[in-house]
């Protein structure tokens, strides 16, 4: 059988208002290196498509870094051309971005305290004919919103955790996560190590 080529996204997005102010959030992509890490670890082409984070490549992974919503749809989609290719969408994607771009340093007195965003685009829906496999990071029960968003994005499945139950989070080694399919079905796992947790879908993606 023939391996698939693995697309991951991986850590923030930054959407720059001016060249030293950017709206993010703290993802710091320790989940997309440990899936390409395994996916490379098994012998499939991979590809990871980064934000700005601190982390080393993995070995065997081809790293294309990105810093904004837009720069990582383009690589994306220039990633799965030519194979069969399977898209692990871990990226914390910022969902707006400010309606201008300064070129240069604004001035406090040129900002309104107003912020005009503009929607992003949402990199799974919009990158097509592939196999795609979402996240959903929640605050509260994740289930529904994941269920939702496996429908909604047309994914294999949602890999869903709630990052306010502890070692669960932004940041840390560790996740607690569910599976959830389509169908509604799902499969929850106990707390373990994100390497681990990568594993564990690298070998669903493997199974089908
Ligand atoms: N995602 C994406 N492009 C975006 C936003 C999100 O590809 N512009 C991907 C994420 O990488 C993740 C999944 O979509 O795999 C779910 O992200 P999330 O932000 O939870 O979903 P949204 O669709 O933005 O849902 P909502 O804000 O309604 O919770």
């Amino acid at each position: 059988m023939r391996l698939p080529r693995f697309v991951v996204t991986a850590g923030p997005t930054r959407e720059h208002l001016d060249p030293v102010r950017f709206l993010s959030n703290p993802s710091t992509g320790k989940m997309g290196f440990a899936v390409a890490a395994e996916a490379a670890g098994r012998g499939c082409e991979t590809i990871l498509v980064s934000g700005p984070v601190a982390l080393k490549t993995p070995a065997g992974v081809k790293r294309v870094d990105v810093v904004s919503a837009r720069e990582m749809c383009a690589a994306v989609k220039e990633a799965v051309k030519g194979a069969p290719a399977v898209l692990v969408a871990t990226a914390a994607v910022a969902d707006w971005r400010p309606a201008e771009c300064a070129g240069r340093k604004l001035k406090k007195r040129e900002m309104s305290g107003t912020l005009r965003l503009v929607r992003n685009p949402d990199i799974l829906k919009t990158v097509k004919g592939v196999r795609k496999i979402g996240f959903a990071a929640e605050t509260g029960a994740p289930e529904r919103e994941a269920a939702r968003k496996c429908r909604e994005k047309k994914l294999e499945f949602v890999v869903a955790n709630d990052v306010t139950e502890k070692g669960a989070g932004f940041g840390c080694d560790t996740n607690r996560v569910k599976f959830v399919f389509p169908d509604g079905g799902v499969r929850e796992f106990p707390l373990m190590s994100k390497r681990l947790v990568a594993r564990r879908i690298v070998d669903e993606v493997l199974r089908a």
